[in-house]
């Protein structure tokens, strides 16, 4: 990361929303060896050119980039070129999947496939939601937590969090890590991230493992091939009250297996109060012990997220 724009390169590989961007940190005007310096950083960033952000957010990028140049007489030739240009595609890039890359510090980021809308595929999961960023933050900020604990992961979505637990630049020292969801896409979407940021030479145990679970089916998966359960984590997956039996079907699963050997972290983005309340209700009635955690606070956040969306984190016992 160059320091200067540092914090641009990051909220730009991640697709943080433009006008959001640490703008301030652009001290005009500009010589041209600066902006050529500020594109490098960002469209010219290696990981962007092998795969690329969304096309619709390049453009938004250049055009707010182009709009504070407006007053000086030179504008950088890469800047103009990168708007026109259409940049390579990359395989599996297109209208409706890009990718987005998370920065966490010297020599570690994860590179995800993405889908470009909220839901596809009959499916919210096949992009990161702002839980799992917020969970991913309190577990780098407690990494007692995981350590040496076999993870499996409910509703992973486009899989972030799991693979970030087995991510080698962050020696998290994790045992075996499985990341589930019910919709087949996701899972394969998740296999697909995977392979990206987990080299072939990786041996198996090294790398997370994704497997299709509904939470309706739990006590159908063949848990004999995988290890016990230590810890379970699940993001944004409080969202609609109609699957709440089924989640509750399955934390009672696995804590009549594993009983108190067991803990889940469970991340929310509070959009409708009462559906969590009715939640946390339900897992009083099934004899959980619900402790709220505190959420890691935005100077000591990893990654570019929006830290005034109420996100609840608790941690789950019986
Ligand atoms: C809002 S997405 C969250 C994805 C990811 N955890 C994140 O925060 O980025 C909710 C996820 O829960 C999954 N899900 C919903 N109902 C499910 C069920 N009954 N069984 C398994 N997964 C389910 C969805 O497929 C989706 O991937």
């Amino acid at each position: 990361m160059t320091e200067k724009y540092g914090k641009l390169q990051q909220q730009f590989l991640c697709c943080y929303p433009v006008n959001k961007m640490a703008w301030s940190t652009v001290k005009l005007p500009l010589s041209w060896e600066e902006q050529q310096e500020l594109i490098a950083a960002t469209c010219g960033h290696p990981l962007n050119r092998r795969y690329p952000v969304r096309r619709s957010y390049l453009e938004a990028f250049l055009k707010q980039l182009m709009h504070l140049l407006k007053d000086q007489e030179d504008v950088h030739d890469d800047i103009y070129s990168n708007l026109c240009v259409r940049m390579g595609e990359a395989p599996g890039s297109g209208t409706s999947y890009a990718y987005k890359h998370y920065l966490m510090g010297p020599g570690a980021h994860i590179t995800l496939r993405e889908s470009n809308s909220f839901v596809s595929e009959g499916t919210t999961g096949l992009c990161t939601w702002e839980a799992a960023l917020a969970l991913a933050d309190y577990v780098l900020q407690h990494r007692d937590l995981v350590r040496g604990k076999n993870v499996v992961e409910l509703g992973a979505g486009a899989g972030l969090l799991g693979i970030l637990l087995k991510l080698p630049a962050l020696e998290l020292k994790v045992g075996q890590v499985l990341l589930t969801d019910g919709s087949e896409p996701c899972v394969q979407l998740m296999l697909e991230n995977i392979a990206l940021n987990f080299n072939d030479k990786e041996q198996e145990e090294e790398k997370p493992q994704a497997e299709q679970l509904d939470w309706n089916s739990v006590s159908e998966f063949p848990w004999k091939c995988h290890a016990e359960t230590d810890l379970l984590l699940a993001a944004d997956v409080i969202y609609d009250d109609s699957q709440f039996d089924a989640l509750l079907g399955a934390l009672d699963y696995f804590y009549s297996r594993r009983g108190g050997q067991l803990e889940t972290l469970l991340a929310s983005t509070v959009r409708n109060v009462d559906t969590l309340h009715k939640f946390m209700a339900q897992l009083g009635i099934h004899g959980y012990k619900v402790t709220p955690c505190a959420n890691v606070s935005a100077c000591a956040s990893h990654f570019c997220r929006d830290h005034t969306a109420a996100v609840q984190i608790i941690s789950i016992r019986r």
